[in-house]
């Protein structure tokens, strides 16, 4: 199973004969780490139209989340330099574009490596689903569903972690009433060879949900010393850690917003019944289909449904093209629930808010990665309950 990054038409004419039947053509370079943990590719063959250094870029990144996956580079020269470089980032072969029995030859070899190595993509590291909750306005609800979804995860049995990249406003921390003792500034230092148990000595525990968090800087004027590439670094890693990755965004797209989108799974779009929000998500989604994000990886959620405001939440749908996957209502229970410092989606039972978060979560998230709905979380939810 070959995934192909080609940005030139036709490259399948040209290069399926040497690569055999099963090969997917990605225009895009964020796609091909999708594909891998989607559908487990083995083989990664980089076009000659890809740029050399974003081709580097990627095989560093396969290097580490992907490690049985052979990257293969085509040139229309080579040349001394670009092989260097290419076998350092992890490239397995520099092929010559017009010489298909070398490209078959370099095929072979790395399949028979991967199958030494014994690891399918996807098998090793790539699991887990990184999910990121935006809108382009403020005040919508983006925390509140991030916080509740990576909380309802937790309890559901499936290991989560929670990030807060609202570097400058952040407020899952006080959400959840953590301690502000660590935060991702903390890693900062770290940046380029971060690891895993870098990221686990930052992390906080949410008591009684179970849920992993990892803050944002305790200081606003601390957002700009955190890199956008530390921001990547962090989620490529989480995701070989965590069943899922929440990411909590804020009402803008910066450059490590812009990074996250990438690498994410699923991208929970959050409005509400004003014509700002609207507006703002259009355009926030003509960005998302220049820069080439998967349209069906995407879920409209619309916060405060149920508000009698002139809008309405087919208006929402006509103006931004896309089916509404969760209207979530209006309540007073929300702000309430984050006064107390309590996360409603695992505390209140009945809650409508509560209900309808969790609803999303088992019928819409986790479908999306292929997994079925799962009662545990339920009676988890019973149990938190009964010990209170
Ligand atoms: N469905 C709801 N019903 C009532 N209040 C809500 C609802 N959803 C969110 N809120 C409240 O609205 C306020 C803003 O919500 P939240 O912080 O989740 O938005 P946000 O999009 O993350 O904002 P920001 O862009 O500033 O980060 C909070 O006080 C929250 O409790
Ligand atoms: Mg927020």
């Amino acid at each position: 199973m070959t995934v192909l990054w080609n940005p030139a038409r036709g490259a399948l004419d040209t290069y399926g004969m040497a690569l055999g039947d099963d090969v997917t053509v990605v225009a895009h370079g964020a796609a091909v780490p999708r594909e891998i943990s989607a559908n487990g590719h083995h083989l990664v063959v980089i076009g000659p139209e890809v740029p050399a250094e974003s081709a580097y870029e990627l095989a560093e990144q396969l290097r580490v989340e992907s490690p049985g996956a052979g990257v293969l580079m085509l040139r229309h020269r080579l040349e001394v330099a670009v092989l260097a470089q290419a076998l350092r980032s992890g490239v397995r072969d520099v092929v010559q574009a017009d010489d298909q029995g070398a490209l078959v030859e370099a095929v072979r070899r790395s399949e028979s490596l991967s199958a030494q190595l014994g690891t399918a993509p996807g098998e090793q590291g790539t699991a887990g689903h990184v999910v990121t909750v935006f809108s382009a306005k403020g005040g919508v609800g983006k925390t509140t569903i991030a916080v509740n979804t990576a909380a309802y995860l937790a309890t559901s049995g499936a290991k989560t972690l929670l990030i807060d990249l609202d570097l400058m406003f952040g407020d899952v921390g006080i959400c959840l009433q953590l301690p502000p003792t660590t935060s991702i500034m903390d890693l900062v230092a770290m940046t380029g060879h971060l690891d895993s148990q870098g990221l686990a000595s930052v992390v906080a525990k949410h008591a009684a949900t179970g849920v992993d968090v990892l803050v944002a800087p305790h200081d606003p004027a601390d957002a700009d010393r955190v890199p956008a590439d530390l921001v990547s670094e962090v989620i490529r890693l989480a995701r070989t850690q965590y069943d899922y990755v929440i990411l909590d965004m804020p009402p803008s797209m910066p450059e490590h917003v812009l990074g996250a989108f990438d690498l994410s799974d699923l991208l929970v779009l959050v409005s509400t019944l004003d014509i700002p929000a609207v507006k703002n998500l259009r355009l926030a989604i003509n960005t998302l289909d220049t820069l080439g994000a998967p349209q069906q990886n995407r879920l409209l959620v619309l916060n405060r449904a149920d508000l009698k405001v002139g809008l309405t939440a087919k208006d929402v749908e006509t103006a931004l093209h896309y089916p509404i996957s969760l209207g979530l209502p209006n309540a007073l229970s929300v702000p309430a629930a984050a006064n107390r410092g309590v996360v409603l989606a695992v505390d209140e039972v009945k809650d409508p808010f509560a209900v309808a978060l969790r609803e999303f979560v088992d019928h819409k998230v986790r479908p999306h990665f292929g997994e079925e709905p799962t009662r545990a979380g339920g009676r988890r939810i019973q149990r938190l309950r009964r010990s209170k």
